[in-house]
């Protein structure tokens, strides 16, 4: 139906027929002649309507926003004055001679491309949300990642093999989506968390190196980097240890990086451990954009008479450390309290400062609720530790190290947008050795942090039943600018050692054969050693995109509340349809209508 892309066009076309193909993205009439912003996927290209070309021009006068045309017409150079040097075939224009509404469009509940359309209305109409600029963009770089992360993978022999969606439970440690069963009244399939157990039993069955671009499925409370269903990239490897797959897999986002985005990464990325990392930064994801790490001052306040910090700086599993921000002593009385807020949201019970106004003058210099406790000594030890200068100001946490690496672990990361801190625009790196559990806080129970396949590091085998929680996992995450792209770990592939792990997280024999018996058969018949990761895809393309939201990347998503405004999904089905999965609703179900919040 066409000949040419509208963005295609340019001086070099000048006098040429051409047929172009497209929606109306906007009409304007100008005393007698019309203009029609056409675009199709290239782009955009202006197209002139003439009133002595009658019969064109009466359609034209009927085009309304997002009609589909068709247009033959003559590229010529724009007049003098009217070229517009923000679009790219701003110097030339199409002068129609025949005009084609291949179809109409209704009134339009927003405009393509309007930047104040809530993300309700976006969602309900996402055919036309994604026809804009902005989304079109989003899922074509979402495509030429994924294309990237398969010819990097196709070149080193791996196989991409589908794993099922209906299947059995998968422990990642979010809910299951079930799936009830007509052949099997009252039994359920679990739509996968992820393809954990089935590429584990790839590689015993001698694929060695598997990937899948796998959708995965968690009933977990959402958040902007979370979906109900998420697109993993799913890959696991025979016969390697940490070291091969974490070179392989950061090799592999370089590479798309650069491709993609024409973005050096650093090579190698810094690796850290779990312990450096809450040590330094209080998080497990630590954001490398800015310093400001953590200070510890324990030794430093351990005999003061400030009890708010002796005694933790004297206690186990506690601990005293100090946050340095530059610049810091500008902040406002309103501003520390709304910090002080802030901490306490993590558990803090309080959020202790010092202004360092200036330097060299002793304590005249401090502005501070608290340097009356504190000795010279313990006051001259901090301020050189935490390298202060004037015009800083030092926080101070004083609580169980959980609670004080939550609480300044995420004022570091406030504060550094608040101020302005963030210095590289791409700061990724690896953590590793995290502890193989952790224990519930409710219940107490032995938990793991990954999930119950990790390998224990062998060096920590002994320590599994006397001291499970000093137990070492062999698993990494890599971390971007404060987010977790992805995670893996080596695996168990023993089965005495999987049965062991078991019985830590308090799942029995009975249990384990029950959930869990087709893995421990196959770790019986010849497993390789194994290990493997799962990267985020949506979270990748977000960033890569500067989206705030993973919802910005995927063509279909769902609201916050795990609903589709589109589809109306889920809804209610008939009672045929219940009655022959054998499933009775517990009373009525009135009409939920679906929303965004
Ligand atoms: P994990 O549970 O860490 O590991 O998941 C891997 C990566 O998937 C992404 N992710 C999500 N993205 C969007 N919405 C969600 N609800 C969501 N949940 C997780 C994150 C995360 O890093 N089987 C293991 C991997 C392995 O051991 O090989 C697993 O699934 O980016
Ligand atoms: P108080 O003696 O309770 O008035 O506390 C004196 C200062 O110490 C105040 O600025 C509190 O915000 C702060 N503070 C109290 N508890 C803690 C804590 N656990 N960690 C850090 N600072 C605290």
């Amino acid at each position: 139906m066409r000949t040419h892309l509208c963005a295609h066009l340019d001086p070099s076309f000048i006098d040429a027929e051409v047929e172009l193909c497209g929606w109306a993205q906007r009409r304007r009439d100008h005393g007698g002649v019309i203009f029609i912003d056409l675009r199709d996927r290239s782009g955009l290209v202006q197209v002139v309507i003439d009133p002595d070309r009658p019969a064109a021009f009466e359609i034209a006068e009927s085009v309304r926003n997002e009609f589909v045309l068709r247009i033959v017409g003559k590229v010529r150079l724009r007049p003098e004055g009217t070229i517009n040097p923000e679009l790219p075939t701003g110097e030339v224009e199409v002068l129609a001679v025949e005009l084609e509404v291949l179809n109409v469009c209704d009134p339009l509940p927003f405009q393509v491309d309007e930047e104040d359309a809530t993300e309700a209305v976006r969602l309900r109409y996402r055919y036309l949300d994604l026809r804009g600029a902005r989304m079109q963009e989003n899922i074509r770089l979402r495509h030429r990642v994924i294309r990237a992360i398969r010819t990097y993978l196709d070149e080193r022999e791996f196989v991409e093999i589908e794993t099922p969606l209906l299947t059995r439970s998968t422990p990642e440690g979010a809910r299951d989506y079930l799936v009830p069963s007509r052949t099997y009244p009252g039994q359920f399939f679990a739509l996968p968390q992820s393809p954990q157990l089935f590429k584990q039993l790839l590689m015993v069955s001698g694929f060695e190196r598997y990937y899948q671009i796998a959708r995965c499925f968690r009933d977990e409370d959402l958040r902007a980097d979370r979906q109900p269903e998420f697109t993993q990239l799913d890959v696991e490897l025979s016969f390697v240890d940490e070291t091969v797959v974490m070179a392989m897999m950061e090799e592999m986002v370089r590479g798309l990086f650069r491709s993609v985005l024409s973005v050096d990464l650093p090579d190698p990325f810094p690796r850290i451990t779990y312990a450096e990392a809450m040590q330094r930064f209080g998080s497990d994801r630590p954001d490398l954009r800015m310093g400001m790490e953590l200070i510890e001052v324990s030794d430093l306040v351990g005999d003061s008479e400030f009890k708010v910090f002796s005694k933790p700086a004297n206690s186990d599993d506690c601990r005293v450390a100090a946050l340095c921000v530059p610049g810091g002593s500008a902040l406002t009385r309103q501003q520390i309290d709304a910090y002080t807020e802030f901490a306490k949201e993590s558990g803090a019970a309080g959020l202790a400062y010092i202004k360092v106004n200036e330097m060299d003058i002793g304590r005249e210099g401090l502005q501070s609720p608290i340097v009356k406790f504190l000795s010279d000594v313990a006051l001259s030890g901090i301020l050189s530790r935490t390298e202060a200068s004037a015009g800083d100001l030092i926080f101070f946490g004083a609580d169980d190290t959980t609670v004080v690496n939550d609480a300044l672990g995420a004022l570091r990361v406030r504060i550094g947008h608040d101020l302005d801190l963030l210095q590289n625009e791409w700061c990724p790196l690896w953590v590793s050795d995290f502890p193989l559990v952790a224990r519930d806080n409710q219940t107490g129970a032995w938990q793991s942090l990954h999930h119950p396949f990790t390998a224990p590091q062998e060096a920590d085998w002994g320590a599994l039943t006397d001291a499970p929680g000093s137990v070492r996992s062999r698993a990494y995450d890599m971390v971007l600018n404060g987010t977790e792209l992805g995670g893996g770990s080596i695996r168990i592939h023993r089965p005495d050692i999987q049965v062991r792990v078991f019985e830590l997280l308090g799942i029995d024999a009975e249990e384990a054969r029950l959930k869990f018996g087709f893995l421990l058969d196959g770790l019986r018949y010849g497993a390789p050693p194994h290990g493997g990761i799962a990267f985020g895809i949506d979270r990748i393309v977000a960033m890569m995109t500067g989206s705030p939201s993973i919802r910005d990347v995927i063509a279909f998503p769902k609201t916050q509340r795990a609903s589709c405004l589109l589809t109306e999904a889920p809804g209610n089905v008939d009672a045929t349809q219940l009655q022959e999965l054998g499933i009775r609703l517990l009373g009525a179900h009135p009409d939920v209508a679906h929303s965004e919040n």
